[in-house]
């Protein structure tokens, strides 16, 4: 959940450049960022991150039944940047938002916006309503090209923010040996496999929880780290960026000013030659 990540990381992108959802959230899947090349100072735009995956298909949830996959994003605006106060967002705008609450990922840092879990079924596709800084009234915003990262998941973790497993991965064995007995737990389900353990002859007793699918039998021969279960986890997460230019409008004043300046240029080189010509005949016929 983005709670984790609020809770456990004080920046949600590494110097790697990696986001930390990928931390548990292990399987790599696509997101899809898509905003304006560049915008004006001031002004509310759109940045929306497509999370596909087949809707219809289910995942293991925390009690071992199917059910279906949620979705959450984080988005990494740069400095500056921050999510639209709701009075500055166009009605049509707000019809695509949905019920989503947005929230900053920390008090201070309104530059990154974290929203889920949400039902991925409604919500594979995430509008971020955004608004740019005004360097003219803001001294920390400048006109310049930046980048925005976007992360973005389907479907449950693979483990949890005290370091242990989801019911969502795939269960492995601690041992070498054979598998003397795998007990059906009574209940919520799950197995217990006790495992003889070639060195000595010790038993270690692996606990899979109800979810993952068991793969191995009694009496099988088991190498240490060998998976016992499958690996039930359909979801995954994504990283991206996209670059967007925060534009001076004079600069694009200036630059339309220009080209005015050329095609008036154009069409006085040409009324001259024109006039030119008129001199060329006139020389000539005499
Ligand atoms: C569940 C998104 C960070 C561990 C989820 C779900 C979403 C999500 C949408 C619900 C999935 C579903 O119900 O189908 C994110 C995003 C993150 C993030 C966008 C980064 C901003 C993390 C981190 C951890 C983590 C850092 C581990 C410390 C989990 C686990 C679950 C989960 C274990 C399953 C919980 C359960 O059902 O028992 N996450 N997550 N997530 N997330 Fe994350």
């Amino acid at each position: 959940y983005p709670i984790f990540a609020q809770q456990n990381y004080e920046n949600p992108r590494e110097a790697t450049g990696r986001i930390v959802c990928a931390n548990c959230h292990l399987a790599k899947k696509t997101v899809d960022l898509e905003a304006p090349q560049s915008v004006l100072p001031d002004t509310v735009f759109e940045a929306i991150v497509k999370i596909p995956y087949d809707t219809w298909i289910k995942q293991v949830l925390a009690n071992g039944k199917k059910g279906g996959l949620n979705v959450g994003a984080v988005l990494i605006l740069p400095e500056g940047f921050e999510l639209a106060p709701s009075n500055r967002i166009p009605t049509e705008v707000k019809n695509k938002l949905g019920k989503l609450s947005f929230q900053t990922y920390r008090p201070g840092k309104k530059n990154i916006v974290v929203v889920g879990p949400v039902p991925g079924k409604l919500y594979n596709e995430i509008v971020f309503p955004v608004l740019s800084p005004d360097p003219g009234t803001n001294k920390e915003a400048h006109f310049s090209k930046y980048p925005i990262y976007v992360g973005g998941n389907r479907g449950r973790g693979q483990i949890y923010p005290d370091g242990s497993k989801s019911n969502n991965t795939v269960y492995t064995a601690s041992a070498t040996g054979r598998i003397e007995r795998v007990v059906r737990k009574e209940g919520k389900g799950g197995y217990e496999i006790i495992i003889e353990e070639s060195s000595g002859g010790r038993k270690a007793i692996d606990v899979v929880p109800p979810g993952p699918e068991l793969i191995v039998s009694e009496g099988e021969f088991v190498k240490a780290d060998q998976p016992l279960t499958n690996n039930p986890n359909i979801g995954g997460f994504g990283q991206g960026e996209v670059e967007i230019v925060l534009q001076d409008p004079r600069r694009v004043q200036g630059l339309l000013a220009f080209f005015a300046s050329v095609v008036l240029a154009q069409i006085f080189l040409v009324l001259k030659k024109k006039q030119f010509e008129k001199v060329q005949l006139a020389e000539m016929n005499f």
